[in-house]
């Protein structure tokens, strides 16, 4: 059974061709990094242009890529949100035109649990198991018990762990995106150089902060006036902040895994997913958190970290083997609860 994926909520436009036995047949990805440079952040009005003006394309390239035509797609999935709403307007129509047109099931998916679900891809790892989903809107522990059925056991209480890289990566005046620049400019740095808050570390739950954290960096910043030109103090910042980072990703971790051994005494691994997930620090973290506590650790390798098309295909076809299907009323969903999946009927 083959599937096409879209992905088109923030600033990627990617389509890609997945096989039911886990076979990656296209992954076609144009990133828009180069129209949003400028602005130090995604401009939804340009990102939705861009989509609408690139998918069709893209469409086409994953199809040749793959060497098939739609008559060998089995269904078609699209983000069906949360996301930037214009993006997600902009694939959800093309990938029910095709259903359409072609008479194959559309399926929208929840671009986080397409992020929880790639592991399955790349590993064909059992439910459930424990993820941390780390992207640049979304922090959170959750526990996939199955197809749309995903248990959230503690979020962010302010910004998501990506916005804090990016916010940081700003306040550095590094480039945008700033996950991956704070992660370059670290490697030059000295992560003891500057002690920085580690909030919610040591309370008795899973949830994060990230805040604070920015505060003391943004304060830190002003602090060190002039110096700030100077490359050796942007990497001591951004090696001090990523650890701080790191402290406070292992100090959760632990919390999350307690109540998941509580709560699933049958699962066995704790899989890393979204943008963040990237980054080699939080990864290594994550692995000894894994392995103190004799989990398996997962993470997908870095392009499927990402947002991808396969990993929307690969959704589409844990759903469409379940029987899930989704109407071709379906309404996008700027904001979308991950543990409201089966309620909505998408589950
Ligand atoms: O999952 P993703 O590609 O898009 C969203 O759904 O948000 O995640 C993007 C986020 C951004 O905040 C970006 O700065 C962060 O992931 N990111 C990283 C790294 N690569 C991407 N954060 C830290 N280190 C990285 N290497
Ligand atoms: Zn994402």
């Amino acid at each position: 059974m083959l599937l096409m994926g879209i992905e088109t909520s923030c600033d990627e436009t990617a389509t890609a061709v997945v096989s039911s036995d886990r076979q990656i047949l296209a992954n076609v990805i144009h990133s828009q990094l180069e129209e949003h440079r400028p602005f130090g952040g995604v401009v939804p009005e340009i990102a939705a242009r861009s989509h609408l003006q690139n998918l069709t394309g893209i469409i086409r390239s994953a199809l040749e890529e793959a060497q098939i035509g739609f008559e060998d797609l089995s269904g078609v999935a699209a983000t069906g949100g949360p996301g930037l709403i214009g993006g997600v307007m902009v694939g959800v129509m093309a990938a029910k035109s095709i259903s359409l047109v072609h008479g194959i099931p559309f399926i929208a998916i929840h671009h986080m649990e397409a992020h929880a679900l790639t592991p399955r891809l790349t590993d064909a790892i059992e439910f459930p198991y424990l993820a941390l989903l780390a992207s640049g809107g979304h922090c959170q522990f959750v526990v996939a018990e199955g197809p749309g059925r995903h248990h959230v056991l503690g979020s962010t209480i302010d910004d998501a762990i990506g916005e804090a890289f990016d916010k940081t990566a700003v306040l550095l005046g590094l480039e945008y995106p700033g996950g991956p620049a704070i992660e370059a400019s670290a490697k030059r740095g000295d992560a003891t150089a500057y002690k920085l808050p580690r909030p919610m570390v040591g309370r008795d739950n899973c949830d994060f902060s990230f805040s604070g954290l920015k505060t003391a960096v943004r304060k830190l910043v002003g602090s060190v006036n002039d110096e700030i030109e100077d490359k050796i103090v942007v990497s001591n910042i951004a090696a001090s902040f990523q650890h701080a980072v790191a402290e406070i990703v292992a100090d959760r971790t632990q919390y999350a895994i307690k109540q998941f051994k509580a709560k699933y005494p049958t699962g066995t691994s704790l899989v890393a997913a979204g943008g963040v997930a990237a980054n080699l620090l939080i990864r290594s973290t994550l692995d000894n958190a894994a392995q103190a506590a004799n989990l398996n650790f997962v993470a997908p390798p870095i392009p499927l970290c990402t947002d991808n098309g396969a990993m929307i295909a690969w959704a589409g076809l844990e759903h469409l083997r379940t029987g899930h299907q989704s109407p071709l009323e379906f309404a996008p969903r700027p904001r979308w609860p991950l543990d409201e999946l089966a309620a909505t009927g998408q589950g």
